[in-house]
């Protein structure tokens, strides 16, 4: 596992030589101590359990685990890492497909935000604090038990607001209402030198813009304050059966998905295409069955999907948010949710009929024919009436508002806790598929890739150039202002 580790970050890279010298941790250790920040101590039960993260497969040993509770002990951690130089690494759901909220390599001291996980709505003026540390599903049911409200996010009920919010946030509403990164009015923060500001479009606007797409590198944010919006009730929840019987079938479907989703898909539907042994087509319709039926019937035939094998429900906005939530809302503690995998990503804004071509081929080759539990999932994310996309390119640090597509690939071995292993020697596989898909398109393309769906296989170099394509010059010098000791760094994040 160890060896593996470091063969895919690189044994060469530089962020692997900041092991912690155990003098260092000694300090640390005494700092927080010193200044009452609290810890779950090494080898402690609590320890234990915080340390293993979404992604059993890529694992890491903390310097130190610091679990403040004020954000006077936030700013003690920051000085204690900074002080002794370990680097910090703030945590909050750790859902993380390459476990940065761990550090992404051994020897960081973790600040787990867990308690701060507050949602204080302002009912009138639709708005919401709430702290970083919370999992959406929590969230989601608080927001609305307080004057129904709610804000665009992920659909899995475990993940954490820190992570998804500072780097993008894409959710079955974000056509309509944007990521969750677009709804920030403001963000608390601890910068590198312990300070506490807050930034806005108004106040440090420079770091509000880098928080917004690359946050890890920035700071460690407290809360944030939210635009709201009303539940939508009474939405029209959709999943049809598609079983395409050659690589032909799936290419006639993605081609008449792409170019639906690029020119006609209007932001109250919002849907994906996840491929897998068993695959679906799903979504949510924020409007009437009459004109769901409608946009959806003409796209079905197109794509080759018989709507005779479609479930279509009416569903409130909880149950709408449930349907895709792989079971209950309300999170437990301590959470205990984990699966081991290897995952990519591609956020093209079109895809060749060459490409999407070689993509089928390799899926009907390849794919098809490998038992373990992958998937290839096409979330609608763009498109000429995406409000994602209706933002301007250059708004804020995410990279990738003219992506149509947010594919997600994912290979994993069991969903269960303990004793599934990753082979490494499988990597090759959704490796295999992205150089396919690249190798058949235009010379020079290069594609964005999404940090939430971290990929441990790509260099420090390439994952700047892939999460952050133009954007990324504009980040290193925001991150030279704001922390030019590199307190908080990790093997692929901004100026790493
Ligand atoms: C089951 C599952 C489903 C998912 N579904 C979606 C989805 O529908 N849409 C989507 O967009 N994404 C989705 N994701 C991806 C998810 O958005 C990312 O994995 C996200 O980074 C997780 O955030 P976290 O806080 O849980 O993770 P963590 O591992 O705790 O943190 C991730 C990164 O954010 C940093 N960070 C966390 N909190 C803070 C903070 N307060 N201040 C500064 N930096 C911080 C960490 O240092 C780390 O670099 C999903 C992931 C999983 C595992
Ligand atoms: C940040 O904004 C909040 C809310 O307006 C305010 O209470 C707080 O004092 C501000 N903090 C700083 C450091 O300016
Ligand atoms: C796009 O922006 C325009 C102008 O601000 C706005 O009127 C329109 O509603 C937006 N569309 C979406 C889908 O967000
Ligand atoms: C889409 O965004 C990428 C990355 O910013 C950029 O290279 C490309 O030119 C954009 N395409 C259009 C049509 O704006
Ligand atoms: C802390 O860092 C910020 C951002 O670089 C800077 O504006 C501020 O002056 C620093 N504060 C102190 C006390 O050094």
């Amino acid at each position: 596992m160890f060896v593996f580790l470091l063969a895919s970050f690189g044994l060469l890279s530089a962020s692997i030589t900041n092991a912690t010298p155990l003098e260092n941790r000694a300090a640390v250790d005494t700092c927080l101590s010193d200044k009452k920040v609290p810890v779950f101590a090494s080898g402690s039960a609590d320890y234990t359990q915080a340390i293993r993260p979404f992604n059993l497969r890529v694992t890491f040993k903390p310097a130190a685990y610091a679990v403040p509770k004020t954000v006077a002990d936030v700013q003690n951690a920051v000085a204690c890492g900074a002080a002794n130089s370990v680097l910090v690494t703030a945590k909050s759901g750790g859902h993380s497909y390459a476990s940065h909220g761990l550090g992404g390599e051994d020897g960081h001291l973790i600040v787990d935000m867990r308690n701060f996980n507050t949602v204080t709505v302002d009912a009138v003026a639709h708005t919401a604090v709430i702290g970083t540390g919370g999992r959406l599903g929590n969230i989601a049911t608080s927001l609305y038990s307080q004057s129904k409200q709610a804000i665009s996010h992920g659909t899995c009920p475990g993940v954490g607001l820190g992570g998804l919010s500072l780097h993008g946030g894409y959710g079955l509403i974000s056509r309509k209402y944007g990521l969750t990164l677009d709804n920030i009015l403001s963000a608390e923060v601890v910068l590198a030198n312990s300070t506490v500001v807050n930034a806005s479009t108004t106040e440090n606007s420079d770091l509000f813009w880098a928080l917004r797409g690359a946050g890890a590198a920035f700071g460690i944010v407290t809360n944030f304050k939210f635009k709201t919006f009303t539940a939508p009730e009474n939405n029209i929840v959709f999943q049809y059966s598609v079983s395409p019987s050659s690589a032909a079938g799936l290419s006639t479907a993605l081609n008449a998905l792409q170019d639906f989703t690029r020119n006609t898909q209007p932001p109250e539907l919002n849907m994906r295409l996840f491929l897998s042994g068993f695959t679906t087509f799903s979504g949510v319709y924020y409007g009437s069955r009459a004109d769901f039926d409608k946009l959806m019937n003409p796209l079905l035939t197109k794509m080759g999907i018989s709507n005779g094998f479609g479930s279509i429900t009416t569903n409130s906005w909880l149950n709408t948010l449930t349907s895709f939530s792989n079971g209950a809302l309300v999170q437990t503690s301590p959470y205990a949710t984990y699966e081991t995998f290897f995952s990519k990503s591609l956020m093209p804004e079109y895809l060749t009929p060459a490409a999407i071509d070689a993509l089928s081929t390799y899926w009907y080759n390849n794919a098809r024919t490998n038992s373990r539990s992958w998937y290839l999932l096409f979330d609608c994310h763009g498109g000429t009436q995406s409000a994602i996309t209706n933002v301007s390119a250059d708004a804020t640090a995410y990279a990738h508002r003219n992506a149509t597509f947010k594919m997600q690939f994912y290979d994993r071995v069991s969903n269960g806790y303990p004793g599934s292993t990753y082979d490494p020697s499988w990597m090759p596989f959704l490796n295999g598929w992205i150089d396919k898909i690249t190798a058949a398109s235009p010379a020079g393309t290069n594609f964005g890739m999404y940090i939430n769906y971290a990929d441990t296989s790509l260099s420090k170099d390439d994952a700047h150039k892939h999460y952050w394509l133009g954007h990324y010059d504009r980040l290193v010098s925001i991150k030279g202002a704001y922390d030019p000791k590199r307190v908080f760094e990790g093997p692929q994040l901004v100026g790493s």
